[in-house]
This record gives structure tokens, C-alpha cells and sequence, in this order.
């Protein structure tokens, strides 16, 4: 038995990630923007509600299945896109896929992955997938990126519309960081990019100028669901479901773009109340517990993405860690349904003050 398998908890994870990164890809990872006040808000902000659980339920059969975009998936833990896993381990984002997989997990892949879509998915073939897009200023290779996406089984497309510029990111500029040569990342050298490049050169090349007739004119071009990433008011969730998006992820970036901004635990049942399940709803931001996605849940998500805990298993063991990372949170959840005496996950947004704001935060 390998180390990681004997991992019980995220923290293990988290400390053989950072053991094993060097300082500039572990900066680039772990930090935030500005003073990272909105990265401490999204950890915190799931402990500032409470749980209140309902004894005396037979829980011995529990269901943490979700319905989300007509398929059923057998938990509600979605791989966030994150960038650049080949920094992380050496077959980067293939590994996450595999472990993705082994986990049941849904992958959403970067456009900045150092493996091209169709090498994922013959890595990965029995994973479900995802494809994350940044529109590039030169749009044909964002078309091109899309149409391997589509022709390699893919299943939807995750439009990320918080990054017109940079969020500006100190750790980065601090240790100068460069993610290598531009050609290991195919999405970035087809947009220009040459040589040595840094996550600012990577971004310059993202088109700035995009607005809701892109997402409008993208949805109803493309053959897959498109789901809109990075909503933090009410009135841009529905202006994403007038545009014709599938679905909303509730994001900060994971406190990477603009700081000071909410936490996603805080902003998220205003825009459940405003969804009001037209389209799916997934949050992503600070979820490091079975007890958070509980909350997300009962919050009225339909689904979570993870980022960071899934990268620590990625760096401490590939594919293995990667999967540990997923069992570690369905276990706990799993332990969280039985607790709260509400055995069924697509349930808990039902039932009646299962979720109370305990304390609040400035964020
Ligand atoms: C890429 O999406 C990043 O946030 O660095």
C-alpha cells in the first residue's frame, strides 16, 4: 500500500503537496490575488453556517447520487479546471482523469491543460468529461480547442468569465514565476504564445472584450450544454439562462481574480433562489469537508467542483492521489448525510432549516 492510499484526510494531502512543489509552481497553486482576503472568505465562509440534524431517520440505506444536465451521477464531486498539471506530476492532466475516473468523478479540462483534449480521453476513456474554455483573442483556436473537445466525447463546455485580465497574483510576481516553454501548453502556443511564458503572458492572449451576445451566439452554435463559470450576483445568473447557458457555476476563481469579493457560501442561495432549478447550479470555492458539499447542497447546488484538494493529490501521487482525494470527501459527505438524518443528496435542499447562517464574516 502506497502512502497516499493510507491518507485519511485532505490535510495529509495538502502536506505532501506542499513537501513536494517547488516554491513557484506551490505559489502559483496555493495563492490568491491582492492580499488573498477572498481566499480565506471561501474556506471559512462553509463554517459560518451550522447544521441541524434530524435524529431517529433510518439511515442505513443512504443515496448520494445527483441529477445534473439529465445524467445521474453517483455523487455530487465534479474535478474543477485548473491549469498546468504537468507542473503538479509528470503525465499532468491524464493522471487527474485516471484518478477522476477510478473515483467517478467528472473532469472539467483546462483550456491551459499540458495535454491536449484528445490525449485525455485516450487516456481517460471511460471518464466523464468536461472542457473548459477561455475564449483566445484569436477565436480559431479557441474553435479549434472546442471542436477536439466535441469530436474526443466530451460533455459539456464550461465557459470561465471572470478572467477578462489577471487578478494580480503576488506569490507570481514574487517568485517570478514562469510555467516553462509555451509549447507545453498546446491551447497556449496555437494562441501565440513563444518561449518562456508566465501566467500574465498566458492571460494577455484571452480575448477581454467578451459579453453576454458571445455567450448567447457560443450557446446556440454549440452541440454541447454550455455551462457559464464565475457568477456571483443574482441578475448575471440570469443573464447566463437568457443567454442560453445550461448551467452556472457559482465561482471566484478560488480567490484568484478580483479580491474582495464574496465568499461562494454566501452569495449562493440568492442565486439558488434566482435559478430556482432552470438550469444546474454548481458552486466551487473553499470545499474541503463532506460537511461543506453537504451545505452547498442543502443551499439549493446541485453539484460541486473541486480545485485545489484534488491538485494536493495530484502532487503527492497521480492518479492515486487524485482519487484518494475523492474518497476522503465522499466518505465524509456519505458521514454527513447519515448525521443529519437526511439519507438522500438530492433531498437536502428540501428539507426545512436543515442549514442556518450560524456567524458572518465581512465576506
Ligand atoms: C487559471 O485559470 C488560473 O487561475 O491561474
Amino acid at each position: 500500500m502506497s502512502s497516499v492510499r493510507r491518507a485519511q484526510t485532505l490535510s495529509a494531502l495538502r502536506e505532501q503537496f506542499d513537501a513536494v512543489l517547488e516554491p513557484g509552481p506551490h505559489g502559483y497553486y496555493a495563492g490568491g490575488s491582492g492580499d488573498e482576503v477572498t481566499l480565506a472568505a471561501n474556506e471559512r465562509a462553509w463554517s459560518e453556517y451550522s447544521i441541524h440534524p434530524s435524529v431517529m431517520v433510518d439511515v442505513s440505506r443512504r443515496d448520494p447520487s445527483v441529477e445534473l444536465l439529465g445524467r445521474r451521477m453517483p455523487h455530487p464531486l465534479i474535478c474543477a479546471p485548473f491549469a498546468y498539471h504537468r507542473l503538479a506530476w509528470p503525465d499532468g492532466e491524464c493522471a487527474t482523469a485516471l484518478g477522476c475516473g477510478q473515483a467517478n468523478a467528472t473532469y472539467c479540462l483546462s483550456t491551459l491543460a499540458t495535454s491536449r483534449p484528445a490525449e485525455v480521453a485516450t487516456a481517460a476513456p471511460g471518464t466523464h468529461r468536461w472542457f473548459q474554455i477561455y475564449v483566445f483573442k484569436d477565436r480559431a483556436v479557441t474553435d479549434d480547442l472546442v471542436a477536439e473537445a466535441v469530436d474526443n466525447g466530451f460533455e459539456a463546455l464550461v465557459l470561465t468569465v471572470d478572467l477578462p485580465v489577471l487578478g494580480k497574483r503576488e506569490r507570481d510576481i514574487q517568485n517570478n514565476f514562469t510555467i516553462g516553454d509555451a509549447e507545453l501548453v498546446p491551447g497556449v502556443a496555437a494562441a501565440g504564445g513563444k518561449g518562456l511564458i508566465s501566467m500574465q503572458d498566458t492571460a494577455d492572449l484571452i480575448d477581454p472584450s467578451l459579453t453576454w451576445k458571445d455567450v448567447e451566439r457560443f450557446a446556440a452554435q454549440s452541440p454541447l450544454p454550455v455551462i457559464v463559470k464565475g457568477i456571483l450576483r443574482p441578475d448575471d445568473a440570469r443573464k447566463a439562462i437568457a443567454s442560453g447557458a445550461r448551467g452556472v457555476v457559482v465561482s471566484n476563481h478560488g480567490g484568484r481574480q478580483l479580491d474582495c469579493v464574496p465568499a461562494t457560501a454566501r452569495v449562493l442561495p440568492s442565486i439558488a433562489e434566482e435559478v430556482n432549478s432552470e438550469v444546474a447550479l454548481i458552486v466551487d470555492g473553499g470545499i474541503r469537508r463532506g460537511t461543506d458539499v453537504l451545505i452547498a447542497l442543502a443551499l439549493g447546488a446541485d453539484a460541486v467542483m473541486v480545485g485545489r484538494p484534488i491538485l494536493w493529490g495530484l502532487a503527492a501521487e497521480g492518479a492515486t492521489g487524485v482519487e484518494t482525494a475523492f474518497e476522503i470527501l465522499i466518505d465524509e459527505f456519505d458521514r454527513a448525510l447519515a448525521l443529519s438524518g437526511c439519507p438522500a443528496a438530492a433531498d437536502l435542499s428540501e428539507h426545512d432549516h436543515l442549514v442556518t447562517p450560524a456567524k458572518r464574516s465581512a465576506l
